[in-house]
């Protein structure tokens, strides 16, 4: 193998650029020549590729988003898309990929190794939800901007003696609103992977303000309901008055923490030694502190067990 590419696809997240920088001064390490595919998928499809050097992956260890950018492709999920990028590949001479991502981003990875040309995944997104890893880059930047948000709203919730609604990101996973609720002591959370009960919510409230809590935060994971769908629940059920703050895309953003710069740069860095031992259709990541690799599943998903323990203890601390 002479030549391999690396691209981020699908939602950005802060420590991807570690992660580029990484993969590319490895290669360069290990003597191969590496090309940046901007854009994610869609771009390979379109030709966007271009060779880097190291200086091309200088000063931006610190910075947040992607400097190859992103992209969700849609054309990239049809066998005709897919087609085009693999000729991109061939006419690039490029022989392997590290793709940067989410587990959409991982299938592409999987299907591109199918089609001949070996692929490794790096975890990247702020949902964490990606099986076989306990942490993906970007999740602990992001879950220090939500904290810092909280922070905050409590600031503004105590002074007026109100109930606050913070939405978080996740997509269909909640491990973003409930690290955040733990760490930011939120009075309740509702997350995707855990039931929950109007009623338990309306009483849990009424219990604390009636031992005399002033404020109250309710952290919903954006893959339960909106904020403001909960909103006009206690009002109407309750007549319970709150005020939301639907954080989004800040959540994203901003310069990558210290761990996600260190896992960005070990992950990076490990997925091209796989490369260079000829494996595909494998993804890297950390399971209790140490860096693994594992098989990139069709049917990828969240599901880490200890959510069920958090959950719980995040209700026994915030009573
Ligand atoms: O997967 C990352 C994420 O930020 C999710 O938490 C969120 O549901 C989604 O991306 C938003 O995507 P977009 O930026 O395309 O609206």
């Amino acid at each position: 193998m002479n030549r391999i590419a690396v691209l981020t696809s699908g939602g950005d997240a802060p420590g991807m650029n570690a992660a580029v920088r990484a993969v590319v001064r490895k290669a360069i390490f290990e003597e191969f020549e590496v090309a940046g595919i901007f854009n994610g998928y869609q771009g390979l499809i379109e030709g966007k590729v271009e060779l880097l050097q190291l200086g091309s992956v200088g000063d931006i260890i610190q910075r947040g988003g992607t400097m190859l950018r992103s992209a969700r492709s849609v054309e990239f999920r049809t066998p005709e898309g897919r087609e085009k990028a693999l000729q991109q590949l061939e006419l690039h001479g490029i022989e392997g990929v590290v793709v940067i991502g989410g587990d959409g981003s991982f299938r592409g990875a999987l299907e591109l190794t199918k089609l001949g040309i070996p692929c490794v995944g790096v975890p990247a997104t702020i949902d964490n939800d990606i099986q076989g890893t306990d942490f993906t880059i970007g999740f602990d930047t992001a879950l220090n901007t939500v904290i810092d948000s909280i922070d905050k709203i409590r600031d503004t919730a105590s002074s007026h003696e109100r109930t606050f609604i913070v939405e978080v990101m996740g997509r269909d996973a909640g491990d973003l609103a409930l690290w955040a609720g733990l760490a930011g002591g939120a009075e309740t959370i509702l997350i995707p992977e855990e039931k929950y009960e109007v009623p338990a919510i309306i009483e849990r409230l009424k219990n604390g303000s009636g031992r005399g809590k002033k404020h109250s935060i309710i952290i919903v994971a954006e893959g339960v309901m909106p904020a403001s769908e909960l909103a006009d629940i206690l009002k109407r059920e309750a007549n319970i008055d709150t005020h939301i703050s639907v954080l989004g895309h800040i959540q994203r953003g901003g310069s990558p923490s210290a761990r996600d710069r260190v896992i960005a740069s070990q992950f990076g860095a490990r997925a091209v030694e796989l490369l260079k031992e000829g494996r595909g259709g494998v993804a890297v990541g950390m399971k209790n502190n140490g860096i693994v690799e594992y098989d990139i599943k069709d049917d990828e998903g969240s599901t880490n067990d200890w959510k069920a323990e958090m959950y719980t203890l995040s209700k026994e601390l915030s009573i």
